[in-house]
């Protein structure tokens, strides 16, 4: 068999489109995985509407990919065909996941335990990416906290972090991350019908994100005194950027999502860190080898929960509904998956 079927964006702002495409070959050091379930993130539709990152048309898009290992490239010892497994993908055809079957470089491939299922284990490479590169890389890509599984557990007790968009898929994983860390407490905002989920993530304090940001302060001061030396803002629009930094103390890190658009003052001290949430990206390549064995055990642990998902109907067809609901703010604290395999 060398034909599967993806879904193609056809041009530059165009339109998608689902059709054949040859299967890719592994190379040496990669592995190629049948894919189960894809999980849909922002950036998908933002290419589409946009037409950053990519250049070269056709284009396959997708982030991330969860399903069976189907062959191996050249020297590829830590995976045998069959092994269930999940990764996050990038933006080239042979790499990118809304396909049936994509290529990975094996070194950050994370197997699946068996308490998480194929579709929650889609959901998570790249929102845990985009989490754990900020916190635990070395500056200047990160802050360069200790990591939770290099001894740093529990070590940042009674360092307060503020996660403005707590119930974002990013967000979910920073608190989970940060509780892990021991950061406390833990501050976000969010809707308040995510509260109770996001407290059984590790949040201790729930804002309203209604209300007014001149309030923001205010309600932090009623939680804590201590400086807020950390904001990861993973909403990063330009009225969260600017709250947060305001929030920020001398010193501190604010991370974003996206682009800054913060005004700054002069010898103010506050810096900014933006995140490319990537493990293929040259700098978070040795972060993502490390994390991919560590993130399998923190998921077996229970140490980390993925989001609650779920599944778009139509297989590949239905990345464009979700990426539509996605693009129109109509998902709350939970993940978007497909089955290419359910494709018609
Ligand atoms: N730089 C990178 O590498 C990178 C990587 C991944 C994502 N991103 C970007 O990060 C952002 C988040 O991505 P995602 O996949 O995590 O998003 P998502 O899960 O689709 O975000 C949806 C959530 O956003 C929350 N939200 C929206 N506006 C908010 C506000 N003003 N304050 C607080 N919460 C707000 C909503 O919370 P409620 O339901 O509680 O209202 C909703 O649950 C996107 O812009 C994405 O493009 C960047």
């Amino acid at each position: 068999m060398s034909s599967q079927t993806a879904l193609w964006l056809t041009e530059k702002l165009g339109s998608f489109k689902v059709g054949p495409k040859d299967i890719p070959i592994p190379g040496p050091g990669e592995i190629l995985v049948k894919v189960h379930s894809v999980g849909l993130n922002p950036v998908d539709w933002k290419i589409q509407a946009t037409g950053f990152w990519v250049e070269n048309y056709p284009a396959v898009l997708g982030n991330e990919a969860a399903g069976t290992v189907e062959a191996l490239g050249e020297g590829v010892t830590a995976f045998v065909k069959g092994d269930k497994v999940f990764h996050q993908g990038t933006m080239d055809n042979r790499k990118a996941t809304f396909q049936q079957f994509v290529v990975v470089p094996a070194s950050i491939v994370s197997k699946i335990p068996d308490n998480i299922s194929f579709d929650q284990a889609a959901s998570l490479p790249v929102c845990v990416a985009t989490a754990v590169i900020p916190l635990y890389s070395q500056p200047s890509t990160g802050i360069g906290y200790q990591a939770p599984w290099d001894g740093g557990r529990a070590k940042y007790s009674g360092q307060p972090i503020l996660v403005l968009g707590g119930a974002t898929s990013v967000g979910q994983y920073v608190i989970q991350f940060a509780r892990l860390s021991g950061f406390s407490p833990i501050i976000t905002t969010a809707s308040l019908h995510n509260s109770a989920l996001l407290k059984s993530l590790g949040a201790t304090h729930v804002i309203d994100r209604n209300l007014p940001f001149s309030a923001l302060s205010d309600e932090i001061s009623r939680v804590t005194t201590a400086p807020i030396q950390l904001v990861y803002d993973a909403v990063s629009l330009a009225d969260t950027q600017q709250a947060g930094y305001d929030i920020l103390a001398p010193g501190g890190y604010i991370v974003l999502v996206l682009g800054s658009t913060i005004k700054t003052t002069e010898g103010d001290n506050k810096k900014i860190l933006g995140v490319f949430g990537s493990f293929h990206a040259p700098d978070n390549v040795a972060l993502g080898e490390v994390v991919a064995p560590q993130l399998t055990k923190l998921l077996a642990d229970g140490d980390i929960v993925p989001n609650v998902v779920e599944v778009v109907p139509g297989g590949l067809h239905g990345i464009v509904s979700g990426l539509e609901r996605l693009k129109n703010n109509l998902v709350s604290a939970k993940k978007l998956v497909v089955r290419p395999g359910d494709t018609v």
